[in-house]
């Protein structure tokens, strides 16, 4: 295996390992975010045995001790189960997630106390680079869950929303909807409920102009109208199972 890196945005590098063990033929990639700054930040770990690749990745970008902050979408292994691996070769680094996560996994779970961020609560990175913390509680699974976003370049780090399989290109412009509907399908990772679709909408006022995929290629464009599109099929599959979207109760 190995993990290929690009740069999506101006100094967001995407480092990609593809696994075509997962949901043959068509292959899994497991994809972590460097944002670079003057404190830099790794949004997700990878997994705990693939730590000497992702490791080795970053090298390739900076020495490994520079990282500041770790952070990721939820409390699971792909997400964050190097954590403690990277907490070890960069002694300044500090994991940042939300407060459910922090109360109910990491106060525990990490070798070092993390920092609890508030829900829209933005981390400095320096170098023009700011990071603000959004609570996605349950979407699209995990009560901890969350997403990053960073505001110079417009790059929603959206952790397992839009899950795709697939090898393709690093940057799609292409749709990105239908493949994750197709992996819903399959998979049927989320935890659907009432709340998903307007949790996923309120996401689209940030008007994002990148989506991160942890598990796809990151799409350029309009950010918004693909998360609007798959807030509408989360709504659809509620529906089908007699839930009322949250947001309807609201207007009702
Ligand atoms: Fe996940
Ligand atoms: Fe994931």
């Amino acid at each position: 295996m190995e993990t290929k890196i690009d740069e999506i945005a101006t100094g967001i590098y995407r480092l990609s390992t593809f696994v075509p063990d997962i949901a043959p033929p068509a292959g899994f990639t497991f994809n972590q975010f460097l944002v670079l700054g003057d404190e830099p930040l790794l949004f997700h770990t990878g997994l705990r045995k693939m730590f000497p690749l992702t490791l080795s990745a970053v090298n390739r970008l900076i020495p490994p001790e520079r990282l500041r902050w770790i952070a990721f979408g939820h409390y699971e292994a792909d997400e964050c189960g190097a954590m403690n691996e990277w907490l070890a070769v960069a002694p300044q680094a500090q994991v940042a997630h939300g407060q459910i996560g922090c109360l109910v996994s990491l106060n525990d779970m990490a070798d070092r106390a993390p920092r609890a961020l508030q829900n829209g609560e933005t981390i400095d990175l320096g170098g023009g680079k700011r990071v603000r913390y959004i609570d996605t509680p349950h979407t699209p699974h995990g009560w901890d869950a969350g997403v990053l976003y960073e505001e110079s370049t417009g790059t929603l780090m959206c952790g397992d929303l839009f899950t795709q399989l697939g090898n393709g290109s690093a940057l799609t412009e292409g749709d990105v909807v239908g493949p994750a509907i197709a992996a819903e399908d399959l998979f049927q990772y989320s935890s659907l409920s009432p709340g998903m679709g307007s949790t996923i909408r309120s996401l689209a006022e940030l008007a994002p102009r990148m989506l991160a995929l942890m598990h796809g290629p990151s799409f350029r464009g309009d950010g918004s109208a693909a998360l609007r599109a798959l807030a509408d099929d989360y709504d659809r599959r509620a529906s089908d199972r007699g839930f009322v979207a949250a947001d309807r109760i609201k207007a009702a």
